[in-house]
């Protein structure tokens, strides 16, 4: 259910990290739904491409598809720059990551930094680079960035996520206080499990059964809801953080899980029960689908 009128977003400008899929595509197609301008960007032109094409028609405002990759600096400023010339942001949605499970004794220093490059680096300069151009312009703005429950608790065999969440959760109390005074607010939201093909894929290869991940199909979504998330439900809190009207709001990350975290799950610790055999299907599961999405990159 929607549940906010149909131009509550209009004359802002938005740019949703990891647009083109996903809980991205989701979040900026609501926002272009409510009247926003959109920007787009990852580093699968073509998927990026479609998916701009197709919010553009059916809602019938502007959306551009930005090729970047978030971990290259010079590749950020180059895409800020470019949307700047066009004219201020108003929203920054940094949504882009790269996650797989894996036992934590498994993975190489290189495995570590293809997450954390992505999410805690790449989170960090996409931010730097909107917010020092709004404090130079004086322009008013807001960032959401999308983190996991496990920020707070921790997690297991996703440890290089857990710990790059966790610092972007600390990035956004710390500047919702050093940039209050430029008129810039920072919140955050922390997912329960909401199918996407991405996440599954690397979290749930198989569609093992108990998994944290659960599947539309069954309620093994471990919270006491006994349910996966509804993408209106998180395009609604979405919506909520990036609107004005609320702007005393900042600094705050907020869980919607089905109360999943409250109840003492949200992340992996489950999967202690697997052993090597499993691991190492799991980790062919995966490759298999990182080579396919790597085959469409140019970046
Ligand atoms: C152990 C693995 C591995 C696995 C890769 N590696 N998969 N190690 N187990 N399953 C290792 C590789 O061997 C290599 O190390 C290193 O990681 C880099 O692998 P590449 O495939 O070369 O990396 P790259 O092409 O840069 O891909 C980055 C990626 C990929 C993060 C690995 O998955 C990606 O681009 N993902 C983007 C989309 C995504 O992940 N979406 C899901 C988000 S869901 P060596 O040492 O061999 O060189 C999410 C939270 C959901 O974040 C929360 C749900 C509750
Ligand atoms: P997804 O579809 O795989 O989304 C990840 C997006 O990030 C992709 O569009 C990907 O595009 C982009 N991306 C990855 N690396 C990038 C880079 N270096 N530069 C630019 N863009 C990059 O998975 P999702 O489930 O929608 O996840 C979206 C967000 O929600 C993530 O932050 C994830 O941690 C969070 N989350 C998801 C769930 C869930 O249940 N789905 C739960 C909690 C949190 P390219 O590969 O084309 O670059």
């Amino acid at each position: 259910m929607t549940m906010f009128r149909a131009d509550l977003l209009k004359g802002k400008r938005i740019l949703v990290t990891g647009g083109g899929t996903g809980l991205g595509k989701e979040m900026a197609d609501e926002f272009a739904k409510l009247g926003a301008e959109l920007y787009i960007c990852g580093r699968r032109g073509s998927v990026l491409q479609e998916t701009a094409n197709e919010i553009s028609k059916t809602r019938n405002v502007k959306v551009t598809a930005l090729e970047c990759d978030i971990r290259v600096p010079d590749a950020v400023e180059d895409v800020m720059t470019r949307i700047f010339n066009e004219g201020p942001l108003d929203g920054l949605v940094n949504n882009a990551a790269g996650n797989f499970i894996s036992r934590t004794k498994d993975l190489s220093p290189n495995a570590f930094n293809a997450i954390a490059n992505i999410v805690f680096h790449g989170t960090f300069y996409m931010t730097l680079a909107a917010g020092k151009r709004w404090i130079e312009k004086k322009h008013k703005a807001n960032v959401i960035s999308i983190l996991t429950t496990w920020v707070w608790n921790g997690g297991p065999f996703t440890v290089p996520s857990a710990m790059s969440k966790a610092g972007l959760n600390v990035m956004t109390k710390s500047l919702a206080v050093e940039w209050a005074p430029h008129g810039i607010r920072l919140n955050a939201i922390a997912p329960g499990p909401f199918p996407t093909k991405g996440a599954w894929e690397r979290l749930n290869p198989g569609n093992m059964r108990g998994s944290a991940m659960g599947s539309e199909t069954d309620s093994s979504a471990g919270n006491p809801m006994g349910r996966v998330g509804e993408m209106i439900e998180l395009r609604n809190l979405a919506t909520f953080l990036m609107a004005d009207g609320c702007d005393f709001l900042t600094g705050e990350t907020i869980a919607i899980d089905g109360a999943g975290f409250l109840a003492g799950g949200g992340n992996f610790s489950q999967l202690a029960k697997l052993g090597d055999t499993d691991w190492e299907n799991i980790r062919n599961m995966i490759k298999s689908t990182n080579e396919k999405d790597r085959a469409k990159r140019s970046v």
